[in-house]
């Protein structure tokens, strides 16, 4: 049986030091994962760099950041942005005058979608046409990327490109249900994976998940071999998702959210840093723990695993500071509530059988089913419920401690990495964050 491949200790390599170059390969939002990592980069004294996805004009064609938003996202990232457009995936392209995927999803309907079938040559033109344009993009980022990285030092590529949901009416009422729906509005994944929208979104999310981390090292793979070659090294981070360890029962055990449609994606982002790992390049997956951001709010209840976390904490010797952080969540609480009793109603959820069913590593990533859809949405209602606001809660406070865990651990398995696929879970993300605030 396949088995994650998880860091048990806290990395003390550290090769990043001032005229190091760290590049950002994705953009950088308030609650992203990246965020761990620049913030580690800006305490080495590197240069920092990051890339734009660009923007889409009125007509929906791809176009630079303009002065003001390049200024705003410069000031954002506290580094120079290179300007060229790597927004990936392929939704939004097509050979000149022909219809892009998008607009082959304009007929379908919530009624329809199912039987709908697509023009899959047409699709195979605009994958080519979108594929040669973000390789292109990323040749001239890379070229103007040159300039910025002097001989001899050591470049970090961070990248952090995940998506390529087709922005499709249709898919937002389908993406609403199986996420968020049960009972009634309940819908299976296996539906929507069998369909014809379902395969085109899954190849969408390929492109821009898993391809762009190969583009990525194919199209620096100029300034890797000048770094090298003048005394600098090289390496490759990406930001993966395959279940985490948390503690469940006194132990650690590995659990997962359902479904995750993007797992597939995931597992292919796996294969590139397998691959270049065969070839001498330090390209590593960090399996990073489910935290919120703007890219995971859809996912009703993969916030539930991160509760536990505050059990980590204590379990791995967690301190005064482990205490503080366990009082400020239960503040979060409505009156009347305890976090003992929350901490104990999420023991019973993950004890119950109908999640135990899905923890199963072999067999990632399951299809979601109506059972699943009851217990989970249900349960992280429920606990929602419990607190004053909507707009403050346990898993936000939770969220922030584990992007700030994951940043020197990454950082430092960086500089000398263990393996192309690495799992971060809950006890060296507990044990990180002890180590930093005690
Ligand atoms: N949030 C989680 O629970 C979780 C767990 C494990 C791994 N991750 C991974 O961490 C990484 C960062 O995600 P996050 O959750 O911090 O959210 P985020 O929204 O902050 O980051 C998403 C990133 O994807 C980029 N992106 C989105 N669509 C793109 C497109 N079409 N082309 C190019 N780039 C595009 C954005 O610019 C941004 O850099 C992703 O790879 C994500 O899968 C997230």
């Amino acid at each position: 049986m396949a088995a994650p491949t998880s860091l048990r200790d806290i990395p003390q390599s550290h090769i990043f030091r001032k005229g190091d170059v760290f590049v950002l390969f994705g953009e950088l939002f308030g609650r992203g994962y990246a965020n761990g990592l620049v913030n580690e980069a800006r305490a080495a004294g590197m240069t920092i760099v990051g890339m734009t996805v660009g923007r889409r004009d009125e007509n929906q064609k791809l176009r630079p950041l303009t002065a003001e938003e390049h200024a705003e996202a410069e000031a954002n990232l506290g580094g120079k942005i290179i300007n060229v457009p790597l927004m990936a995936g392929f939704d939004l392209d097509a050979p000149e005058g022909e219809p892009t995927p998008t607009d082959l999803l304009a007929p379908l309907t919530l009624k329809s979608w199912q039987d709908d079938k697509l023009d899959w040559a047409q699709i195979e033109r605009c994958r080519a046409v979108g594929v040669q344009r973000f390789k292109d993009s990323a040749a001239r980022a890379m070229a103007e990327l040159d300039g910025l990285v002097p001989d001899g030092s050591n470049v970090f590529f961070a990248h952090t490109m995940a998506g390529g949901i087709p922005k499709v009416k249709v898919f937002l009422a389908i993406a609403n249900r199986i996420y968020k729906g049960r009972g009634e509005r309940f819908m299976s994944s296996r539906a929507l994976l069998d369909s014809d929208l379902g395969k085109l979104i899954l190849m969408n999310f390929d492109e821009v998940t898993a391809n762009t981390f190969q583009y990525l090292i194919d199209a620096s793979a100029a300034i890797r071999g000048r770094v090298e070659a003048t005394g600098g090294q090289a390496r490759y981070t990406a930001y993966g998702y395959h279940g985490t360890e948390i503690l469940i029962d006194g132990r650690y055990q590995w659990q997962t959210y359902t479904n995750y449609t993007q797992g597939y994606a995931k597992k292919r982002l796996e294969d590139v840093a397998k691959a270049a790992w065969e070839k001498g390049i330090k390209a590593t997956v960090f399996n990073c723990p489910e935290i919120r951001t703007n890219s995971s709010d859809i996912f009703v209840g993969v916030e539930l695993s991160l509760f536990p976390l505050l059990n980590a904490l204590k379990h791995e010797n967690g301190g005064a500071w482990a205490d503080v952080q366990r009082q400020a969540c239960a503040d979060l609480l409505k009156d009347g509530v305890s976090l003992q009793d929350l901490l104990d109603q999420i023991e019973s959820y993950n004890a119950d059988g109908v999640i135990t069913e899905f923890r199963d590593f072999d067999r990632w990533p399951m299809d979601n089913s109506p059972e699943l859809a009851e217990v989970m949405i249900g349960t992280s209602e429920a606990i929602t419920n419990l607190h004053k606001e909507r707009t403050a809660l346990v898993t936000d406070l939770l969220s922030a401690l584990v992007l700030e865990g994951t940043g020197p651990l990454m950082f430092r398995e960086a500089a000398n990495p263990a393996g192309p696929v690495l799992w971060l879970n809950h006890d060296v993300i507990a044990r990180q964050l002890n180590q930093l605030h005690n």
